[in-house]
Order: C-alpha cells, then sequence, then structure tokens
C-alpha cells in the first residue's frame, strides 16, 4: 500500500481530474439545480428555510437566524420534538415501511416498522419517565449498536431529555469521566455485546464506572443482547421488563424550542479533556435531515446505510436522526467488516439493497487491500451514491471505491464536517457538482467555509492556510450559539480572525484550488484521528505517564496504511525497566483510560525525549521521525544524539 498519503504530502490543486456526475444520477437527485449555490448566497440566512422546511414544527419560528452576534438563535420562536419528527409523522404514510433494520454480530437481524419504532419509544419514554427522568436531565447510553441504541436516543427526545452516547468501546473510567462533565445520573447499557462472534462483558465496566462517580447513577437500565441471567440490584432495571411494563402506553412528544438542547457528546480538543458538545433540536435536526436529503439523497423509500457507530457524531447525524426525519429506512450494523468473511459488507448491501452507503476511508482502503473479488462476488446494483467521512480519502481509494462499489454509476461525495459543526459542510452535490478524487469540495450551499493564513486573509489557489467558518451555521452547538469569546489569539498556529464578525476555526488545514474545492491536510492541533476517531495526544500521554517504570513519554501520529493516521508514543523508561512488560503495561493503561482504539500502534523506548534547552519536548522532531522525513534544523535541541537514536530505534522495530 505504498503511496497512501498522497493527499497529505502533495495537495492536488486545480486542473486535476474531474469525474462528472452520472446523467441517470442527476435526473433523480433530490437537488439538483446548478443555481443553488448562488440562490442560497443570495438569500442568507432565509435560505435555510429549506432545512427547516423538511420538519414539523408545533409552532412556526419567527425568523431563520435571530441575532447577528452570539446569541444566535437558529429557527428562533420555533418549537419542535425531534422524536416526533422521526417516527409519528411518518405514520400516516408510511407505518409498515422499515425504520429500522439491524444486522447482528451473529448474523442475525431484525426489523422495527415505524409503527413498531413509535410503540417502543413511547414505552420506552413512559419508563424512563417512571425510573423519574425529567426534562433537561441528560441519560447516558452507553451502548453497542443494537436497536434499543435509536430507541432510547427519541425516547429521551420525546420527553426532552438530552442523552449523551458513550461509544462502548470506550473504557469504565472514560465512561465516567463523561457522566461526570454531563452531569448525568441516568444510564442505560447492555449486558455486552459480540465482537467477532464472541461475548463482550460491558455491564461489568458500567459498575466500574459507576463505583467511581461521587454521586453514583440513580437507575442503570440493562438491555439483555448476551442472554445472560445478569443479576440486577434494586436500581438496575431490566430494559425488556420495562417496555414490557409499559406496553402500549404513549407519552406526549414534549415541545421543545429550537434552540433547547438535543444531545450532547463528548470528543477531544487539544486540551486533552474530553469537551462535551451540546447540539440545539431545531437547528442540528435541520442541518442533519437537509444533508441527508442534499448531499446522501436519500429519499423515504430508500434503505441507506452509514457504516459508524451510532457512539460517534456519524451515527447521530447520518444512521440516526437525518435518514429517520426523512422517513427512510436506516441499516444498523453491529459487527466488523470482515467477520465472518471478508465480503460481509457487499452481501449485506446486496441482501438489504442498499441505496447509499456512507462510510470512512479506512474501511475503503481496507476493502482495496483484500481485492475486488469480494465486492466482485455481489450484486451492489442497488446502490446509487457513496459517500465518505472522516478523514481525507486519497485519490487511489476515491477511484476504487467509485469503480468497484459504485461500478462507475454512482457518485461519491467525500464529506468534511466535524463532531462541532453537527452535520456536512464541505462536500460536492451529487445532483450538481462534479467531482475531484482527494478533494472534499465546495462548500456547502448556504455555508461560509475559506481556507485563510495566519493573518486571515483568504490564501491563493494552491497555498495552504487554515480552514475557517465565517458565517454560523443552523447545526452549530450551543457552546458557539451563546459563546462571543471566540477569537483565536494571535499565535504562529491560529489564524487571527479579528476582522471577522464571527468566525469558527476548525484546526484543520487545507488548501484550496480555482474552482473552490477545498483539499483537507489534516488537523493542526495535537489531535490525531485514527481511522475517523478522535484522541488528543495529551489524553494518551497522560495514560502513559502514569504506567509505573515509564519515566517520561510523548504521543505523535505517525503514518499508517489503513487507518491513515496512528498512535506514536516515544517513552522513556526508567532503568531497570524490562522493555516487554513496559509495552504491555502501557498497551493496557491506555485500553483502561481511553479504550482499545486509541492503544499504540508504535512505542519506541528511547533513553530520553528530544528536548529544547529549555526542556520542552521537540514534538516536530518525534513526528519527523514517525514519518521518516527530513529533520531539518537540529540546532535548538538540547541533545540532537537523541533523533539518530530514535531513528535507529524505529528502524530497527520494522
Ligand atoms: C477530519 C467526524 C478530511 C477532520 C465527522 C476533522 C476529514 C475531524 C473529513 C472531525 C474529510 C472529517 N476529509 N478530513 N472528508 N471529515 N475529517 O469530530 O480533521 O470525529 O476536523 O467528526 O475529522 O472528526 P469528528
Amino acid at each position: 500500500m505504498d503511496g497512501e498519503d498522497e493527499s497529505r504530502t502533495q495537495p492536488r490543486v486545480g486542473g486535476g481530474e474531474r469525474v462528472e456526475p452520472p446523467a441517470s444520477f442527476v435526473e433523480q437527485a433530490n437537488v439538483s439545480d446548478p443555481g443553488v449555490r448562488d440562490a442560497f448566497a443570495e438569500d442568507w440566512p432565509d435560505c435555510w428555510r429549506v432545512a427547516a422546511d423538511l420538519l414539523d414544527w408545533t409552532t412556526e419560528y419567527d425568523a431563520v437566524l435571530g441575532g447577528d452576534a452570539p446569541p444566535f438563535r437558529w429557527f428562533d420562536g420555533g418549537e419542535l420534538n425531534a422524536s416526533y419528527n422521526c417516527v409519528d409523522r411518518h405514520l400516516a404514510d408510511r407505518k409498515n415501511q422499515v425504520a429500522i433494520t439491524w444486522e447482528g454480530r451473529l448474523g442475525e437481524s431484525r426489523t422495527y416498522s415505524y409503527l413498531d419504532l413509535y410503540r417502543e419509544v413511547n414505552e420506552f419514554a413512559a419508563a424512563l419517565r417512571e425510573l423519574g427522568v425529567e426534562e433537561d436531565d441528560v441519560v447516558t447510553l452507553y451502548m453497542p449498536v443494537v436497536p434499543e441504541l435509536p430507541v432510547a436516543m427519541l425516547a429521551c427526545a420525546r420527553i426532552g431529555a438530552p442523552h449523551s452516547v458513550v461509544f462502548a468501546g470506550f473504557s469504565a473510567d472514560a465512561l465516567a469521566t463523561r457522566m461526570e462533565s454531563a452531569d448525568s445520573e441516568f444510564l442505560v447499557t447492555c449486558d455486552g455485546y459480540y465482537r467477532r462472534g464472541a461475548p463482550v462483558q460491558l455491564k461489568n465496566k458500567a459498575d466500574n464506572a459507576a463505583i467511581s462517580l461521587d454521586g453514583g447513577v440513580e437507575a442503570t437500565v440493562v438491555v439483555d443482547r448476551l442472554g445472560d441471567d445478569t443479576p440486577l440490584t434494586d436500581d438496575e432495571y431490566d430494559y425488556e421488563g420495562l417496555v414490557t411494563d409499559h406496553r402500549g402506553e404513549t407519552v406526549d412528544p414534549v415541545p421543545r424550542a429550537a434552540t433547547d438542547q438535543l444531545f450532547l457528546i463528548h470528543t477531544s480538543g487539544t486540551t486533552g479533556v474530553p469537551t462535551p458538545v451540546r447540539h440545539t433540536t431545531g437547528g442540528y435536526l435541520a442541518h442533519a435531515a437537509w444533508t441527508s436529503h442534499a448531499v446522501l439523497d436519500v429519499k423515504p423509500a430508500d434503505t441507506h446505510w452509514c457504516s459508524a457507530d451510532i457512539g460517534w457524531i456519524t451515527g447521530h447525524s447520518y444512521t440516526v436522526y437525518g435518514p429517520l426525519a426523512l422517513g427512510a429506512t436506516t441499516m444498523l450494523y453491529e459487527g466488523t467488516p470482515d467477520h465472518p468473511e471478508k465480503d460481509r459488507v457487499w452481501e449485506l448491501i446486496e441482501r438489504n439493497a442498499v441505496d447509499t452507503f456512507y462510510t470512512a476511508p479506512t474501511a475503503i482502503r481496507a476493502f482495496m487491500k483484500w481485492g475486488e473479488s469480494h465486492p466482485d462476488a455481489h450484486d451492489l446494483s442497488s446502490l446509487r451514491l457513496l459517500g465518505t467521512v472522516g478523514e481525507p480519502i486519497n485519490p487511489r481509494a476515491w477511484k476504487w471505491y467509485h469503480e468497484h462499489i459504485g461500478g462507475g454509476d454512482c457518485p461519491v461525495v467525500d464529506t468534511w464536517w466535524q463532531t462541532e459543526t453537527g452535520g456536512m459542510m464541505v462536500t460536492t452535490l451529487p445532483g450538481v457538482d462534479d467531482m475531484k478524487p482527494g478533494s472534499a469540495g465546495p462548500p456547502l450551499p448556504g455555508i461560509d467555509a475559506r481556507v485563510v493564513d495566519t493573518d486571515g486573509d483568504p490564501v491563493e489557489p494552491g497555498e495552504s492556510g487554515f480552514l475557517v467558518v465565517t458565517d454560523p451555521w443552523p447545526g452549530m452547538p450551543l457552546s458557539m450559539v451563546e459563546d462571543d469569546d471566540w477569537f483565536g489569539a494571535r499565535d504562529p498556529a491560529r489564524p487571527d480572525l479579528s476582522d471577522y464578525d464571527w468566525a469558527y476555526f476548525t484546526e484543520d488545514g487545507a488548501t484550496v484550488d480555482e474552482d473552490g474545492y477545498v483539499t483537507l491536510l489534516g488537523r493542526v492541533d495535537d489531535v490525531i484521528n485514527v481511522s475517523g476517531h478522535r484522541f488528543a495526544t495529551m489524553e494518551i500521554e497522560a495514560a502513559i505517564a502514569d504506567v509505573e517504570g515509564v519515566a517520561e513519554a510523548a504521543v505523535v501520529s505517525g503514518p499508517h496504511d489503513l487507518k491513515g493516521q496512528s498512535v506514536y508514543a516515544y517513552a522513556s523508561a526508567v532503568e531497570s525497566a524490562d522493555e516487554d512488560a513496559l509495552r504491555d503495561r502501557i498497551d493496557a493503561a491506555v485500553e483502561d483510560a481511553i479504550g482499545p482504539i486509541a492503544v499504540p500502534d508504535v512505542v519506541v523506548f528511547t533513553p530520553e525525549l528530544p528536548k529544547t534547552r529549555s526542556g520542552k519536548v521537540m514534538r516536530r522532531f518525534l513526528e519527523a521521525v514517525a514519518h521518516d522525513d527530513d529533520l531539518g534544523d537540529t540546532s535548538a535541541l538540547r541533545n540532537p544524539e537523541v533523533v539518530g537514536e530514535l531513528e535507529s530505534a524505529l528502524a530497527d522495530r520494522d
């Protein structure tokens, strides 16, 4: 897999290959008006009415955007309920259509019609109320991808209780930190789940988290996934039992202000402390629904599959809220792509006649490596559109996806966005724009995103700079809505945005070409993007530094054929430490503090870390070593000899 990193090191600018969307796609596309960008620009912010019009409002909003400085109030004065929009309103036309189709890890499947979903969401909402959950109480959902997870999300939304989904692969410590940060006293979890056919315990992690919480947990609901008889204490409840007790009950959807919180989700920022990102009911839902409609081209009769775990924002917006708001069938898959066989994904697409498929470049690079014989063995003709998200997709992987999965007939949308943006921001519109492999595309209509230099001025085509968003957008989170202290301090690593009325720095580097297509170059902060999942280097460093036998540690991102980036740790051991044993302890410590996906791929032991004369660790050199890049000038180092030692330690390892 050589040359996989071309999008990082060789930004392609202008004049590159263009791929037109197929005419057969354009003819049927939800959005195909070539004038859509101009129309949005002329009518901003009122253009966003089209997104709000995809929803049902119990109280019409007075203004599309209230406030021209923070606090911004998208769809000001409007009221709605997300659960009503994703469930109830579809009953009239499609109560027997499948809303959720679930494919479990053991090969089993389950479907929920919109009527089934309506019933179970109501019953579970009634149960949550009985357990004492009130409007604005945060309910933590620590669950794998089982249908009870979207049911619980929608039940929370129904009663106006924000949910906080915590990825099931996170550790007990990570769960406790997130519950504390969200001030959450209610928990829904599972006894466990299956990974590659083998059971994995989850409830014991939830128990350990509960022990470390100061206030404890008021009530825990446990979904039985493993079929074990998990013993429950007085404040623990069996999900199935609760739903059965409330059989047939309904709960009126609570009208929520457009700016009321729908959910929160934690993400890694530079500081290393997981940050809660709180999304709104009106703006977020409108943004998720509109982008599902305009970019993923989802139609009510479609089966849409977003392969991201619901524990991440991608699953929130494009497995749950967007597709269900549009009345489509959304597919959930609990398993891994190569179990039991490497054609699992294609088998599922064929069997469920999936129309639109949204996945991560990491997965595509793995599919490429496994070879086209796997997709070739299946009928993938149901596919109409393909999408990617989470990291840059290199042109070679893009073309493979387009040709071998899409048969050359499906547009590929490379969508750039973040937990903070709630929904897609930069991508081609598949019914309007030509595609350029390796470049995400222009900002969506109504989104003012640009690439600027350190002074905040737009860069010339081909130059690299910082990706910033200079106008508010509907899916913006509450912290940004409310906060007017957003100017970056003048710092060479951050653009100076003080000339803008308002702006958001995304922490991503990018270039832009003469057609306005943005090519992403990766994060410019200390966040590592492993297979599309964000981790702060400081978060991982803190876990390693705590290991007995480790004197010092630094973590940087290094190259990885499949994952795009991976975690490289450099550790100096105290004398007498056994390196093999230490490596095991480091892995275990990271797994405990965060979870298995953050465990370093590479640990290099070194007598010392490269430091400046004032003692600051020079990460730049550690990154250069990891990437096998030129080191440049090492004269600022107090201990330049250590860099050579690191290089040979890394070479020995290969
Ligand atoms: C990266 C995931 C290149 C970027 C939705 C961003 C991308 C971070 C793309 C957000 C893309 C996301 N091309 N890079 N199409 N999409 N990223 O919050 O660095 O988990 O800042 O949200 O992923 O990751 P997050």
